[in-house]
């Protein structure tokens, strides 16, 4: 694909990148036993990351900035982005920073996840020497995303923040962005229960625009002052992962091409439902011929106000 120049980039996304080991093997889990793998892929990852590239592989030109290493597995992620046309010139690499994030999927169809991320100082990119029309942050570096949200004010750009999990930086940054779009691993931890619409009422009073995806029960919003719910579209799960992140790449993508609300969240959960085909994050985000083709050929899930 070609990699967009970084003048001409619609999408800047910024946050968390690292490397996916996705290892499947027969056996079920017990202490002290070696598992042949049956199958094993390495990817980019990241949730930033996997959004940027779901957008890109949707016709976004897309730029990605955040913090790698010098390092094989930074180069990896570098090469597997510009395969995927995502711009890298803002990212800032700086010495080894080993991130990697380990999923087992045992026989039982139970996955176990494990990662190893180096903490770090954030360096302040000079991201926007760019001109996007939207910025997508999944508020992994307080402080870009602190600036980048400041001069996204001064610019008009409107800023998505992507709620995956709950910290006291991600929530500081919900009363700040345009728009949010939260994880329900986020919600439970954020309400310490799964009542999602209390959840929505909760997050909605500091962002208007607030949507909450439920794994395979769809997403539930409040869009400016509309309430609504969705199911999910057909999909036979092999694996979940990166079904959010597919969401939210292709929810950009809806934004940038002026669908209306409800075709855009269409669109992204079909998106995610795509993801969830196939093992592993990347290798289920769709083109858009393959997006289009499936939502032509799937009855559509139903919209209900709340
Ligand atoms: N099993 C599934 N079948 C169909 N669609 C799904 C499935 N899992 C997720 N989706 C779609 O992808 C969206 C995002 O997935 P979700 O699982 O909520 O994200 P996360 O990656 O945070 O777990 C959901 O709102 C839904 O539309
Ligand atoms: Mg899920």
């Amino acid at each position: 694909m070609t990699i967009p120049a970084l003048t001409d980039i619609e999408l800047l996304v910024h946050g968390h990148s690292c490397l996916d080991v996705y290892v499947k093997h027969a056996d079920t889990p017990v202490n002290d036993w070696q598992h042949r793998i049956q199958a094993m892929t390495i990817n980019g990852g990241g949730m930033a990351a996997n959004a940027a590239v779901a957008a890109s592989r949707l016709g976004v030109s897309t730029g990605f900035s955040g913090r790698l290493g010098i390092d094989p597995f930074s180069q990896f992620q570098i090469d597997e982005f510009h395969q995927n046309g995502v711009n890298t010139e803002l990212v800032v690499q700086q010495d080894y920073i080993p991130s990697l994030f380990l999923a087992l999927n045992h026989s039982d169809g139970q996955s176990e996840y494990s990662w190893y991320h180096t903490p770090h100082v954030s360096k302040v990119c000079d991201a926007l020497t760019c001109q996007p029309s939207l910025i997508l942050l999944d508020g992994e570096s307080f402080d870009v995303a602190i600036a980048l949200i400041g001069t996204a004010r001064e610019r008009n750009i409107p800023v998505i923040l992507d709620a995956c999990y709950l910290s006291d930086r991600r929530l500081a940054l919900i009363p700040k962005v345009d728009m949010v779009i939260a994880s329900h691993d986020f919600v439970r931890e954020y309400m310490q229960s799964e009542d999602w619409h209390a959840g929505l009422r909760q997050l909605t009073q500091h962002c208007a625009k607030t949507i909450i995806t439920l794994d395979n029960e769809g997403c539930i919003w409040h869009w400016q002052g509309e309430e609504g719910s969705m199911g999910c579209w057909p999909m036979d799960c092999v694996d979940g992962l990166g079904a959010g992140d597919a969401f939210h790449g292709a929810f950009c993508t809806g934004l940038l091409r002026r669908y209306t609300f409800h075709d855009n969240l269409r669109f992204a959960s079909a998106a995610g439902a795509l993801c969830c085909a196939r093992e592993g994050a990347r290798a289920g985000l769709p083109d858009m011929p393959t997006l289009t083709r499936f939502m032509a050929s799937h009855p559509e899930p139903n919209i209900t106000s709340i």
